[in-house]
């Protein structure tokens, strides 16, 4: 069953937001002025380009195949240009972008090859790519892999571990430069807003269980979160640093 963002975007911003500490590490590893080309691959609801685009004024673009989400996207924000486009079309000229990034968009990318041609292509020499996603171990150690045990199965099959990006991109022009872990193992409390954004399916994974293994997991969950005796630790996320040779 494929993930249909069109149905996706009406309720995304009610149960997703974007992570700040990933929009600091943006700045703090690349030199960004006011001038600086930076596009948002997959932007989704334009999260993490509308928050960028406000504390840094910099030129930020997205592209978006949804038109679901990029409408959302389009709507948060005059500042930033959001366009259509996908992993085999950036419709933006050679060497045009300073910096790219992607936030939980490379599981959903059928052909990696492509995307870091097509990336390569628009990214200028010397320029950073930037890769948000979680590695196979991060994914086995969400917290709610215990209430919903096929979503790291479905989710280790859908996501390409760190490794493989890491080669596929370097085929592809493109130098590794570090890889920076974040936000792991953090004590969070889970609550009702958790509950809330596995009701409304916030991720995409739930889309794609079963509807028995989904409806007994939520009934558990609820009744752990409202007795209390849920113990979180987040499990992370990591950022691919690249560079374009
Ligand atoms: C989990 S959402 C993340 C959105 C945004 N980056 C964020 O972090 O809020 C994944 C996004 O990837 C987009 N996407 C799916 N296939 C894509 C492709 N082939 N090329 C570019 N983006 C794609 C989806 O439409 C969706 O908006």
């Amino acid at each position: 069953m494929a993930v249909d963002y069109n149905a996706i975007s009406q309720i995304y911003d009610n149960v997703r937001a974007e992570n700040k500490s990933i929009v600091d590490l943006f700045i703090e590893e690349v030199k960004i002025t006011n001038r600086t080309r930076i596009l948002d691959f997959g932007c989704g609801t334009g999260n993490y380009a509308n928050m960028l685009q406000r504390l840094t004024r910099a030129k930020v673009y997205g592209i978006e195949p949804s038109d679901g989400m990029r409408e959302k996207a389009i709507a948060k924000n005059v500042n930033i240009t959001v366009v259509k486009g996908d992993h085999k079309n950036i419709p933006f000229e050679d060497s045009y972008f300073d910096f790219v990034y992607m936030t939980d968009v490379i599981h959903h990318i059928p052909d990696i090859e492509m995307m870091f041609k097509e990336i390569g292509r628009v990214l200028k020499s010397g320029g950073s790519l930037c890769i948000a996603t979680q590695s196979h171990e991060q994914i086995d150690n969400r917290f709610y892999v215990k209430y919903f045990p096929s979503t790291a199965i479905v989710d280790k099959r859908r996501y390409p571990d760190i490794d493989e990006i890491i080669s596929k991109a370097q085929g592809q022009s493109f130098e590794h430069i570090k890889n920076a872990i974040i936000g792991e193992g953090v004590e969070v409390a889970v609550t009702a807003d958790f509950v809330k954004l596995v009701k409304n399916k916030g991720f995409s994974m739930f889309h794609l269980i079963s509807d028995d293994e989904y409806n007994v997991g939520l009934k558990q969950l609820e009744a752990d979160v409202l007795t209390g005796s849920l113990e979180l630790k987040t499990s992370g996320e990591t950022l691919i640093w690249l560079k374009k040779k």
